[in-house]
């Protein structure tokens, strides 16, 4: 008999396990938190009343199809309800791709500060994740294209991505799709694509219904204001979408969250609303800061990376622990290879003059 103990699968205890935001500071004092890229705004109160309506229900198991929800999807961006498959978040849905399309020796390429569960994910099916450098912070068709081989499966692109805030314009898209082999999958994963302004940006869903091996990937997280309830969808090639639903849990999207989809997606002044902040106090906050002396990278996200000083006392951990002191949690990005950043979601007026100021503090400008 071996006394061995039970060991998981290669790659599984490589895993960094991923550190969320952090939500509250010592003291007790109530923290300005915008370490999440949550909404300032808040869910749609629509999507607030469907989410409580469904408290009288709650002893029936969802529908595993989220039928409703699907439709309610197709029917606003115009697409086939039959290609689209609902998760626990889109993080679910990264892991389910993983899952179905990589396996011991496979590669999955990413973008060196991309999302970090595309790493997760493939080590969670003991692939091999094989970053690939950027170049100014943002995604570089060419070198992902130089480092994609025969065992490279999956080629995950956050666009834009978190935590850099950049984006690739639709024809670099098209680009690095059309110089993937036709057997790698390309996830396009537009988690804030809603906020996104430039007439050059597509989240990826021309690219889906014209190809075999491209996904697009959303989620309700971040502008819908709906994180609690962990709701994302994935766009697919049909064999795609076959694929995921043998592989998802038969109910793994609830019916609290199938509600509140549907009543968040036909709330569209709501989402014109958080645009139209967003517009307004991205620009400010991202120029407030640069006139403090620190760099921070050009963002079409809700959120800016800001870049400090090298000298100690001034440098991104100082600064974080200057902020908490404050009250105010930002998102040490370390684990992203950006050590001396943090990054900052877009808050409501307060929150960000709250940040500014302080600061403004801690560069000594006042
Ligand atoms: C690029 C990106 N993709 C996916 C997610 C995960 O979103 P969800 O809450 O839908 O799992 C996030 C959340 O931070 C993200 O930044």
């Amino acid at each position: 008999m071996s006394n061995r103990a039970p060991a998981p699968q290669p790659g599984i205890l490589d895993i960094s396990p991923y550190v969320p935001g952090e939500s509250s500071v010592p003291g007790g004092v109530k923290a300005i938190k915008l370490s999440s890229n949550e909404t300032p705004l808040g869910p749609s109160a629509k999507a607030i009343a469907a989410y409580k309506a469904e408290a009288d229900h709650l002893a029936e198991y969802p529908d595993g199809g989220a039928t409703r929800l699907r439709a309610a999807i197709a029917a606003l961006y115009g697409l086939d309800p039959n290609r689209i498959v609902c998760g626990c978040g889109s993080d679910e849905l990264i892991n389910l791709i993983a899952h179905a399309y990589i396996g011991p020796g496979d590669e999955a390429v990413y973008t060196e500060h991309g999302f970090l569960m595309y790493k997760i994910a493939t080590l969670s099916s003991s692939g091999k994740p094989v970053p690939v450098p950027e170049t100014a912070y943002r995604a570089d068709v060419d070198a992902i294209l130089k480092r994609v081989g025969p065992k490279t499966k999956i080629v995950f692109l956050a666009n834009p991505n978190n935590p850099t805030g950049t984006y690739l314009p639709h024809e670099e898209v098209r680009r690095l799709h059309k110089g993937l082999p036709s057997n790698t999958l390309l996830v396009l994963d537009a988690a804030y694509c809603e906020y996104v302004r430039r007439n050059d940006y597509e989240a990826g869903l021309e690219l889906v219904a014209t190809t075999e091996n491209t996904v697009m990937m959303r989620t309700f997280s971040k502008i819908y204001g709906l994180a609690a309830l962990r709701l994302g969808w994935a766009y697919c090639p049909a064999a795609v979408a076959d694929v995921l639903n043998r592989v998802r849990g038969p109910f793994n999207v609830t019916s609290p969250a199938i509600a509140a989809g549907i009543a968040a997606l036909a709330d569209r002044a709501h989402v014109e609303t958080a645009v139209a902040h967003n517009e307004r106090w991205l620009p400010w906050v991202s120029a407030e800061l640069k006139k403090l002396g620190l760099e921070v990278t050009p963002s079409v996200g809700n959120f800016v990376l800001i870049h400090f000083p090298k000298e100690k006392g001034r440098d991104a951990a100082s600064a974080d622990e200057f902020l908490k002191a404050r009250g105010i949690i930002l998102r040490r990005v370390a684990a992203y290879g950006l050590p001396n950043c943090l990054r900052m979601t877009i808050g409501t007026e307060s929150d960000n003059h709250a940040v500014v100021g302080a600061l403004s503090q801690f560069m000594g400008r006042s």
